[in-house]
């Protein structure tokens, strides 16, 4: 019988979304022994797993909780076939870029600010912040404290699952998406990465909904930043790499940009960091993906994979081939 590794932390209910048919071993970081097992359902908490892996013998096949999988090929090495968990946390993730922009335009952070300080009038701060991000120095009457979506132009870097999703969610407001991805393509219009540079000027909010890779790293750095419009907010849901900080930190306290970060470089953010106290920045620790459904869908993803598995199907959300069955025991990493 298949023996399915998975996170001793998660609460039984959802076990109940994996298939009969295969043997159930809950492991964790604090194990003492070994197992021999064949399919590894990773801690969604990379140290967690990783800190696991040396305890676990025989993987042939790792299934992610997570879309993101980039540390698990470091861990595991070349002869693990790895699944992610493509499709599982769309309506999370995509909510939470939706939010995040929404916040922003509506300056929901200072008001927060307002409301914690009991001042009434602080609010003409909102309309100052407002004619100081986007440059509109115009004398309103009313002033402006707040920005409509409706009609703006969003960028989403990245029209995969999430991106889709997020697209989807944007459809009542009405907005201009354009789109990139790694190659270009019709109906709808995607563009080609290559024409990023040629986008960004048109945009009024840039999503990052791409994974982390060597050819994304940094992807949006100063010269990307320099081609955004003024006031533009930068989202990034994804990854906090694609980004490089030190840009971001220049540009955020030039007044040049805001953004809406759920993922940083480093992460977590270390007490201190300079990002923790730039103007126009809105820091959330890395729970795009965050909701009660979480491992159910992310199980509901694995389950699907395993039943391929089990019966010689093709998998479906392959991010790594391992590399034969007769290697599959020199998996390298931390463990011994
Ligand atoms: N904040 C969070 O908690 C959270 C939650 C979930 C996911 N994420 C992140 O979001 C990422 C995207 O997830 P997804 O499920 O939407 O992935 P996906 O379905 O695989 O889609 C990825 C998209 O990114 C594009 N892409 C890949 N490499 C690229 C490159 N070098 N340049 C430009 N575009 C590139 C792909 O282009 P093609 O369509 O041309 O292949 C595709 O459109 C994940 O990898 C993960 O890191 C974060």
């Amino acid at each position: 019988m298949l023996r399915v590794a998975y996170p001793a932390t998660l609460i039984p209910d959802v076990l109940r979304e994996l298939p009969e048919g295969v043997e159930l071993v809950p492991v964790s970081d604090k194990m003492g022994h070994d197992v021999e097992v064949d399919v590894w359902i990773p801690d969604p908490y990379p140290t967690r797993a990783q800190r696991t892996w040396p305890h676990l013998r025989g993987v042939k096949l790792v299934l992610s909780m997570l879309a993101g999988t980039e540390w698990i090929p470091g861990t595991v090495g070349p002869h693990v076939t790895i699944c992610n968990a493509h499709g599982a946390h769309n309506v999370a993730t995509a909510e939470w870029t939706l939010g995040a922009i929404l916040s922003m335009l509506k300056q929901f952070p200072l008001f927060l600010d307002i409301q914690r300080s009991g001042n009434w009038r602080r609010r003409n701060e909102a309309s100052a912040a407002y004619a100081a991000i986007t440059g509109d120095t115009r004398a309103h009457h009313p002033p402006v404290m707040l920005e409509d979506l409706t009609g703006k132009t969003v960028l989403l870097v990245g029209h995969g699952a999430i991106g889709k999703e997020i697209e989807r969610m944007l459809a009542p407001f009405y907005v201009d998406v354009l789109r990139v991805a790694r190659t270009a393509r019709k109906n709808p219009e995607v563009h080609a990465v290559s024409e990023l540079d040629g986008l960004l000027p048109r945009a009024d909010v840039v999503v990052l909904i791409l994974p982390f890779s060597a050819e994304t790293r940094w992807l949006i750095d100063q010269p990307e930043i320099a081609l955004m419009r003024q006031g533009a907010l930068l989202v990034n849901a994804a990854r906090g790499p694609i980004v490089n900080t030190d840009a971001l930190v220049e540009a955020l306290n030039a007044g040049r940009i805001r953004a809406a970060i759920d993922v940083t470089d480093p992460e977590p953010l270390p007490e201190n960091h300079p990002l923790w106290s730039c103007p126009n920045l809105l820091v959330t620790p890395h729970i795009g993906a965050s909701s009660p459904y979480f491992a159910r869908n992310a199980l509901r993803v694995a389950a699907a994979e395993l039943r391929r598995y089990m019966n010689g199907e093709p998998l479906h959300n392959v991010v790594q081939e391992g590399e034969g069955p007769e290697n599959r025991d020199q998996g390298i990493g931390n463990r011994e």
